[in-house]
């Protein structure tokens, strides 16, 4: 996990690893006019590192799209889309202060969009304003927290299952009990395996988040509620992090299936990030239930 990918035919190119568990820093790469070669290394790295990060990157909305329309098709939020490229979910706040638009907050662990029936494979997010202090972004190898976890509770979760709903996080941003309701059509809770095996490198991954699972399917209450707290404990553990300091034109593409990240909500001032997210598939258990 800590040697850096090196490919002889790319010389030019350098992935230091960040931290022991997650996370390497790419140089070498213009993510503009990447060849399929490098882009083919991104893709192992992303998969070996879970996040990885760019600095200086200057790309176009339009190159932005293009860029994740490499890696697959691209999902359309439901919030704040950008007008001219619906595929840009903004990110735009104005923290320490009521004025300006407010960003669905992301102070939160969680994975994109599992509250779909295929949440999101993977989300390329690129930094434009950031504030001189704070706003950084943290990610969790959620392979690493699985192995982790003791024997008996790996049994336990072996085969159970969650229900994933937008609500949870983005109730707040849906005012009136029409448009809650509005929401719900649209995007009703789903069902996903509490251990999920990930499609291309077959790890098993702990797949419920704090920002969307709201509990687990066949057991008390009282017992889905402990497993959960016991389960969203770990994920909280910074053995399984990295923390990336954002500057403009920073760029952090991330495997959404093996990680969970929180936006910090720490800082004053404007902070304007966009992200592009390629859709993903359904998750699968170990018994190979979908
Ligand atoms: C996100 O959840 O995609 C945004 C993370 C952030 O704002 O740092």
């Amino acid at each position: 996990m800590t040697h850096p990918v090196r490919l002889p035919e790319l010389a030019h190119v350098t992935v230091v690893p960040t931290q022991p568990l997650i996370g390497a820093e790419i140089s070498g790469i213009d993510l503009a006019c990447a060849s399929d070669a490098e882009l083919d290394l991104v893709h192992k790295a992303l998969l070996r590192y879970k996040v990885i990060f760019f600095r200086d990157q200057v790309l176009s909305r339009a190159q932005h799209v293009a860029l994740g329309r490499h890696f697959g098709a691209l999902e359309v939020h439901p919030l704040s889309a950008h007008p001219d490229h619906p595929e840009l979910l903004v990110l735009e706040s104005f923290g320490g202060t009521t004025e300006g638009p407010k960003a669905p907050a992301a102070d939160f662990w969680h994975s994109d969009t599992t509250f779909r029936a295929t949440p999101s494979a993977a989300s390329i997010l690129m930094g434009y304003h950031i504030p001189p202090l704070g706003g950084d972004t943290l990610w969790c190898n959620t392979a690493a927290v699985y192995a982790g976890l003791d024997e008996a509770l790996k049994e336990r979760i072996e085969t159970l299952e969650a229900v994933h709903s937008g609500l949870v996080s983005f109730g707040r941003h849906l005012d009136t009990e029409e448009k809650r309701a509005a929401f719900l059509e649209r995007h009703p809770p789903q069902v996903h395996p509490v251990v999920s095996i990930h499609p291309e490198t077959g790890e098993r991954i702990l797949n419920v988040n704090s920002g969307f699972t709201t509990h687990i399917l066949g057991v008390s209450d009282a017992e889905s509620q402990a497993l959960l707290t016991r389960l969203f404990d770990e994920v909280k553990r910074p053995e399984y992090h990295v923390r990336f300091r954002w500057q403009p034109r920073s760029i952090a593409f991330w495997d959404n299936r093996s990680t969970q990240h929180y936006g910090v909500a720490d800082y004053a001032g404007r902070r304007h990030l966009e992200r592009v997210t390629i859709i993903g598939e359904r998750p699968v258990g170990p018994a190979g239930k979908a």
